[in-house]
């Protein structure tokens, strides 16, 4: 058994009581407007690389991850992030969703990754069909390859109501002044960027020129790619965490990314319902002020 496997079991017979409880403080989960529209997402969403990369054809290892999206949903979370490049996630997001019903609600995320025009298109649309769409809600280039050329491509799909928001993506500091470029000169609507307590460069430039160009803002990586937990493994959540409603290392984590104000939402990646609903919980309730958010990144 693996330990995803020995996880998903512990959950299932009630042996993770503090992550598989459900314990919102309050009822209104916190949604975040996209700048420039009225629409507005869940301030927490769900990414999919590496797990939700299993075998579609593996019935039963693909359980935890039909929980996911269910229970994700009705606890009104809609943001999923995705991309070609993750294997079988984008054919497990659409089949699952769409047999549990849950498709259309999606805010879903993919990405284009490939280079030249043609391969574009040719990916865009395969990427619809796994999704079970015929219009994804928002179409990013990933690690902004060959981003010349698929922007023009993404300008045209959102004209013709294909795609809904443009975005670009990456999760290296050296790709942050290409962004900055991007940022302000293309007619793009999101921007995708790795930000935690650890990684924190973001919010030098990115994060308030994200804010003045009025872009949407998702973080990946908001455990650091699961490293942050490595750091507070024998270390207790402090006491003063209640103060925003906070219950956990993974809550406090994800509060302190969705308190900042440019950021309209963090996608930490799981295949864990326990740990899904974990996540979705720091979408509830208070957020850390300012000075607690500098409190915060001394504590890890
Ligand atoms: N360039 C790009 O566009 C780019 C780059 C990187 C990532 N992304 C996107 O961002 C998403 C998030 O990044 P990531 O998945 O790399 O890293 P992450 O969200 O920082 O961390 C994921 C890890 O944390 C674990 N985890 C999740 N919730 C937990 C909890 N409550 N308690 C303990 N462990 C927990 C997960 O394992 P379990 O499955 O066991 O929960 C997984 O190992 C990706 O899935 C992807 O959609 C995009």
């Amino acid at each position: 058994m693996n330990r995803r496997e020995y996880l998903y079991r512990m959950a299932a017979v009630g042996l993770l009581p503090a992550l598989s409880s459900w314990m919102p403080m309050e009822n209104n989960l916190i949604r975040r407007r996209i700048p420039r529209t009225q629409e507005s997402v869940t301030a927490i969403g769900v990414g999919t690389w590496e797990t939700f990369d299993v075998d579609s054809s593996l019935t039963q290892e693909l359980e935890p991850l039909r929980e996911v999206l269910t229970l994700f949903a009705s606890k009104g979370g809609n943001v999923i992030d995705t991309s070609p490049m993750y294997g079988f996630a984008e054919r497990n997001v659409g089949n699952l969703s769409t047999e549990a019903g849950i498709n259309s609600q999606l805010f879903i995320a993919t990405k284009v990754w490939t280079s030249g025009k043609e391969n574009g298109i040719a990916q865009m649309k395969d990427s619809l069909q796994k999704l079970k769409r015929n219009k994804i809600d928002l179409m990013q280039i990933h690690n902004l390859v060959d981003w010349k050329t698929h922007i023009k491509t993404l300008r045209e799909w959102k004209e013709k109501g294909t795609i809904r928001y443009i975005g670009i993506t990456h999760y290296r500091e050296n790709a942050y002044p290409e962004m900055e470029t991007i940022m302000k000169s293309e007619p793009i609507d999101f921007i995708q960027v790795n930000y935690n307590l650890v990684d924190r460069k973001a919010a030098d430039r990115l994060l308030p020129l994200a804010a003045e160009k009025g872009l949407g803002v998702i973080v990946s990586q908001p455990f650091g790619y699961g490293r942050l937990f490595d750091r507070v493994k024998s270390k207790a959540l402090p006491e003063w965490a209640a103060e925003f409603d906070c219950r956990s290392w993974a809550q406090f984590f994800l509060k302190y990314i969705i308190s900042h104000p440019a950021v309209t939402c963090a996608i930490p990646g799981t295949g864990l319902p326990a740990h899904m609903l974990d996540n979705i919980q720091a979408a509830y309730g208070r957020l850390p002020d300012e000075a607690t958010r500098e409190r915060m990144v001394k504590v890890i």
